[in-house]
């Protein structure tokens, strides 16, 4: 069964707490996190977390768009995060395992993100060792609202099939662009999770969204 997380980057930050109440049909919250150097955006840290984390009990999806992701991995954990996704991008590799382990430790949940540029085959060192989710990124992270990159359709089966062989029980999460239309895309090449700002937040019917995007 699909699982969809809604971002709450499409939210009124004035009323943060009621948009979250409106997406509750949703599976996950996808909470984007983004520094201003990563990528040129600068969206929500820490003490939001802290403050979602305490107003529901939806799992929090977490996308560290964040250069060196683990320098905050142990406050987003302690802020009550559920799932941290690091990009494969934002520091070399044997820091980014190091991050992973440090997630392992604390209790929360493990996940690699790639941008566009990223090949399906950069997976594959991580995925051995155990991950709970890839997230494939359907447009350069930084803005909501973009159109979706049909072109990331052959990686997201590619990751599809690694995981299969590799490590079932992984997650594979899309983010960017996802409508009712290109939900069905993704999930038919591979995909189980499903990020959604703009066509969740930008219905007249939330629950009617939600349950579009359930049926792709
Ligand atoms: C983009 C973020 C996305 C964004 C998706 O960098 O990672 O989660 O909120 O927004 P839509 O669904 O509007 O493309
Ligand atoms: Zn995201």
């Amino acid at each position: 069964m699909v699982k969809i997380a809604p971002s709450i980057l499409s939210a009124d930050f004035c009323r943060l707490g009621e948009d979250i109440e409106k997406v509750s049909s949703a599976d996950w919250l996808h909470v984007d996190v983004m520094d201003g150097m990563f990528v040129p955006n600068i969206s929500i840290g820490v003490p939001v977390v802290k403050s979602i984390r305490a107003r529901t009990d939806m799992f929090l999806d977490t996308h560290l768009m964040v250069e060196k992701p683990g320098r905050y991995v142990k406050a987003f954990a302690q802020a009550g995060a559920d799932l941290l996704s690091i990009h494969l991008e934002a520091d070399m590799p044997p820091a980014l395992h190091a991050a992973l382990d440090e997630m392992e430790a604390l209790g929360v949940k493990r996940g690699i993100v790639l941008r566009p540029i990223t090949a399906a085959e950069a997976v594959l060192p991580y995925l051995e060792k155990g991950l709970d989710l890839i997230l494939v990124m359907t447009v350069e992270p930084g803005f909501g609202g973009q159109a979706f990159m049909a072109d990331q359709l052959p990686k997201i089966a590619a990751i599809r099939s690694y995981i299969e062989k590799y490590c079932p029980s992984c997650h594979l999460e899309v983010d960017g662009g996802i409508n009712a239309q290109t939900a069905r895309q993704c999930v038919a090449a591979g995909a189980d999770v499903l990020v959604a700002g703009s066509a969740v937040y930008g219905a007249e019917d939330i629950p009617a969204a939600i349950a579009a995007l359930r049926g792709a």
